[in-house]
């Protein structure tokens, strides 16, 4: 059977109508191309749609079942369109984010932003370990993922697109508070508060000291960034955190960040999905979103610190 969604369209208006006439005008066609329009479609379906009684038109048994047929699947395209446009994000998108505890400090606010360009756009976030993230990625539960360093062994791509400083904080009345340049073998036998096993943060944490050969002596084992900086308060340790957690603490005085040689240490935060992943039209629109966004924030930023970074790279 060879006929096209535009012959099924013709013989709907017609059928509606009963009339070429009135047909031919709603389409904007020319009455004899309407008629051979109805004509093609007879043809490919092997029978007569139409029958002429007297003056008027009507449809003949095969007609009227083929029109039942040609409005379902007029709606079934509509249907189509509309979960396209969906998906397009055009109207009522999606977009399904997971991202790291830390980044949870700035993402918020680039959501604003982003909602702000595509109001149409329901966002879902979610807030988890480094592990959930990457069984999230591996299941293909989730859009995108914000994390400290992409996956090994897993086929992704991934974007950095700002830098994550990670600082040791401590009370302000810290013997170490006010010194200078502090050599990294001060730290040795220090106690330091530490996040979940599964943080990234603290995994940077770890190789940093063990690359450095300083032993540190773990206190508090603390699941949020929140609990080490209330430890740091009251008294428990030193922390090392990402810069990007410490904004309130530092304007209140309530922590300081210690003036460390090799310190800060220097990640990336980085926009993550599977290779290959046909991102909805939303997740599209976030990611490429978050790489401008942070771009100009990172290039300003720069320009305004000029090129005395004495941080190395980790
Ligand atoms: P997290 O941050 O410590 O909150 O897991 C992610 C990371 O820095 O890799």
């Amino acid at each position: 059977m060879h006929l096209t969604l535009r012959q099924l369209k013709v013989f709907e208006t017609v059928a509606r109508h009963l009339n070429y006439t009135r047909a031919a005008r709603e389409l904007f066609l020319t009455q004899p191309a309407v008629s051979m329009q109805v004509r093609q479609l007879e043809e490919a379906l092997g029978v007569p749609l139409f029958e002429q009684l007297g003056k008027r038109i009507h449809l003949t048994e095969a007609g009227r079942e083929a029109l039942t047929y040609a409005r379902a699947i007029h709606l079934q395209l509509d249907e189509l369109e509309t979960v396209l446009n969906h998906l397009k994000g055009l109207s009522g998108g999606r977009l399904r984010l997971s991202v790291a505890s830390t980044a949870n400090y700035f993402i918020p606010a680039l959501l604003g932003e982003y909602s702000r360009r595509y109001p149409q756009v329901t966002i879902s976030l979610e807030v988890t370990n480094r592990e959930t993230l990457l069984r999230q990625l591996a299941e293909n539960t989730v859009d995108l993922v914000i994390m400290g360093q992409p996956p090994d062994g897993l086929d992704v791509e991934a974007h950095a697109f700002m830098e994550n400083r990670l600082v040791i904080v401590a009370t302000p009345n810290h013997p170490l508070a006010r010194e200078k340049r502090i050599p990294l073998t001060r730290l040795q036998d220090t106690v330091f508060l530490v996040r979940e096993p599964g943080s990234g943060t603290r995994s940077a944490m770890e190789r940093f000291f063990s690359e450095h050969g300083v032993r540190i002596k773990t206190g508090m084992e603390a699941g949020s960034n929140e609990a080490i900086k209330q430890g740091v308060q009251a008294g428990l340790g030193l922390g090392l955190l990402s810069r990007a957690t410490i904004d309130q603490e530092l304007a209140l005085k309530r922590l300081v960040v210690l003036d460390i040689r090799d310190l800060p240490i220097i990640r990336h935060w980085y926009v993550v999905h599977r290779r290959g992943k046909r991102l909805s039209a939303a997740a599209q629109a976030f990611k490429i979103f978050i790489l401008e966004e942070t771009h100009t924030a990172t290039r300003d930023m720069k320009r305004s610190q000029g090129k005395s970074a004495k941080a190395r790279r980790h």
